[in-house]
């Protein structure tokens, strides 16, 4: 039996991250350049993401550019922005057939204005939809994040909009960039790396942790739906027994 059969669709994760992770050493073990590897993720973006849709995943958070993949050679960089665009254009009508809105987080404001301004677009473009939310994380990292919303959160106690005592887990969460989006359920790594690499830390405090071997370019829709079934047979405690929640 595939893992397709296996999965329970009355216990589908309600949120989905994962950590896109191998591109450039898939490349480099076909010999070639790593942007072969970035194109051909941009493919297992494309399906996994309708896999998603269709399981009934109600979001899923891809982490696409960090923080500190910004010091990687400039090159690199600037071909990837490139491809973003790319991707974005081409894959607008797929998001419009299948019903999924797009957002993003991250610190928007350094990508190239071309980059940007057509992630808006499709923002705009795709607000409508009440399918799937996809959410890239672009120029993201969560230490960036947790200290912008400190920020925000010192200012207003500062303008006497806030008491200090007033501060609690909701209002720190009202103030990340994922103010509307429920915290990941199911936690993907691909490419065999154990570590979380500054990605939604506040977020994963709770989520179940899945990490594979498989390259990102050879994610298959199979793979997704393996990582589904061993999260179901996880038992989430969230600090209670077992008897507790039984
Ligand atoms: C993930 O693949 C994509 C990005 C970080 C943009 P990598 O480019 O990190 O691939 P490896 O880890 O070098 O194989
Ligand atoms: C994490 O991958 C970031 C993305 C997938 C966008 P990296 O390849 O940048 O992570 P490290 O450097 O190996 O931790
Ligand atoms: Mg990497």
């Amino acid at each position: 039996m595939g893992y397709k059969e296996q999965i329970q669709l009355d216990r589908i994760p309600r949120h989905v991250a994962i950590i896109m992770d191998g591109n450039g050493r898939w490349a480099k073990r076909q010999g070639l350049a790593r942007m072969f590897g970035h194109r051909r993720g941009v493919e297992t973006v494309h399906n996994i993401t309708e896999v998603a849709a269709e399981l009934g995943v109600s979001y899923l958070t891809l982490y696409a550019f960090s923080t500190e993949n910004w010091n990687r050679p400039k090159e690199e960089v600037d071909a990837l922005m490139a491809l973003l665009v790319d991707t974005i254009v081409k894959e607008t009508p797929t998001l419009m057939k299948n019903n999924i809105r797009l957002q993003a987080i991250g610190d928007l404001a350094r990508l190239p204005k071309v980059t940007y301004d057509k992630f808006l677009s499709c923002i705009e473009q795709t607000s409508g939809n009440t399918g799937l939310v996809l959410v890239i994380a672009l120029s993201y990292s969560a230490r960036w994040e947790i200290i912008r919303s400190t920020q925000m959160i010192a200012e207003a106690v500062k303008e006497g909009k806030m008491l200090v005592e007033d501060i609690n887990e909701e209002v720190v969460s009202s103030y990340l960039t994922t103010s509307d989006i429920p915290d990941p359920d199911l936690l993907i790594r691909t490419s065999g790396e154990l570590r979380i690499s500054n990605f939604l830390l506040w977020q994963l405090a709770y989520a179940e942790l899945y990490f594979t071997d498989c390259l990102w370019p050879e994610f298959t829709n199979e793979e997704f739906y393996h990582a589904i079934v061993d999260y179901q047979h996880r038992e989430r405690r969230f600090g209670k027994t077992s008897e507790q929640i039984r």
